[in-house]
């Protein structure tokens, strides 16, 4: 994959990619770099900058993965944990996690300071999450990773917030795993419909 696509054609080129291997198209400071960039450059509602990113590679993702599973297996059926566990060590068999969470304190200051947005604030703040998760996820995939977005909070939240010092305040919103893609880890993606495009934008206005 190029490596340095437009933004249109990395928007394009950013799939679920499950098939994933430990193998990094680019190194760590590289990937430090992108995180910096999502952290000073994405936007937050009133500039609350309330994005919290903490970025596991290697050992520490597997560490992440160990824990979800360890958590998992006390809450899933035992009939089920097949299909569970295999989704587990696949997100594990990945080069690394992000895990993204928010920050309340800048929410609680903002809606004190503004009392009359008050009650916008908390959705706001999962925009901005959403926003760094969305920068994250093509920045990646434009350096050649394949990523997939993954939703086991709040389970892993306490034993996370222990084992690499995050604030029990902050709240984690997603994780996005990362790897090298497996040979055809593209192949059976379904195409993006064209269809009904024309019931989901509209455009007045224009000179087209
Ligand atoms: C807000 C949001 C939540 C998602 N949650 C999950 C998830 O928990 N697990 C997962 O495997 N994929 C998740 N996805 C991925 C979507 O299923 C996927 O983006 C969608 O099917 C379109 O496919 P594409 O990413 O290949 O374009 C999520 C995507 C978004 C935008």
């Amino acid at each position: 994959m190029s490596h340095d696509m437009s933004f249109t054609a990395a928007a394009k080129h950013r799939r679920t990619i499950y098939s994933l291997n430990k193998k990094a198209p680019i190194d760590d400071k590289k990937i430090e770099e992108i995180a910096r960039i999502a952290i000073k450059d994405v936007p937050s509602s009133f500039n609350s900058q309330s994005a919290r990113m903490v970025v596991l590679v290697k050992g520490e993702h597997d560490k992440f993965w160990d824990i979800v599973t360890e958590i998992l297996k006390v809450h899933v059926p035992e009939a089920k944990w097949e299909h569970t566990g295999q989704r587990l060590k696949g997100f594990k068999n990945a080069y690394g996690t992000i895990l993204f969470y928010e920050d309340p304190e800048p929410i609680k200051k903002l809606q004190s300071q503004f009392p009359n947005y008050s009650d916008k604030f908390p959705e706001w703040s999962e925009h901005t999450s959403a926003m760094h998760q969305y920068f994250m996820w093509t920045a990646l995939e434009a350096e050649g990773f394949g990523c997939n977005l993954q939703h086991y909070n709040p389970l892993p939240d306490q034993r996370a917030a222990a084992e690499w010092d995050i604030p029990l305040e902050w709240s984690l919103r997603a994780q996005l795993v990362f790897g090298g893609e497996e040979e055809g880890a593209r192949e059976k993606l379904s195409t993006k419909s064209e269809e009904r495009i024309e019931k989901r934008l509209f455009f007045h206005g224009a000179s087209l």
